[in-house]
């Protein structure tokens, strides 16, 4: 028989290329930062935000700033941020800001924002603003949330 001299070459490739996709990928959900003890949304304790933004009892490690206060008004969201750090930033009561995932939990489109409530434009889910659970499906699952802290009138994803 013949052996033929690309395919175990094509076979290298082909598992070297799916071993860098899945860490790729592994690397891209892994949690960054040490400090995960921000509040979800809430401002916590404090119940405002801390004006100084500086020597707040919670966790001092921030991610990028997403938005101003004052950008999101009580009752609204919106889709801000970009790339791995884009999320659905939500002000549903006045001192709690919640955020996000944009992927739809059904089969991963971004879901775009209306009025009240966040609409996954593939099939159809609807998603609450106030807390991302579903309303109506295929989704089964609700968005995935980000935490997210609230300093100097500025919204930080943690
Ligand atoms: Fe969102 Fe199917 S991917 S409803």
């Amino acid at each position: 028989m013949d052996q033929p001299s690309s395919s175990p070459s094509r076979r290298v490739v082909i598992a070297l290329s799916s071993s860098a996709a899945a860490v790729a990928a592994l690397a891209a959900c892994t949690p960054t930062g040490s400090g995960e003890s921000s509040a979800a949304g809430t401002p916590g304790a404090g119940g405002s935000d801390p004006a100084a933004g500086t020597g707040s009892s919670a966790g001092s490690a921030r991610g990028p700033s997403l938005a101003k206060t004052a950008d999101v008004p009580v009752g609204s969201s919106k889709l801000v941020g970009t790339g791995n750090a884009q999320v659905l930033l939500s002000h549903p009561a006045e001192a709690t800001f919640r955020a996000f995932s944009p992927s739809c939990t059904h089969q991963g489109c971004t879901v775009e924002v209306r009025s009240d409530m966040f609409v996954c434009p593939c099939h159809g889910s609807e998603f609450a603003l106030a807390d991302g659970a579903v309303l109506q499906g295929p989704a089964t699952r609700p968005l995935i949330e980000r935490k997210v802290t609230v300093a100097g009138g500025t919204v930080y994803l943690a």
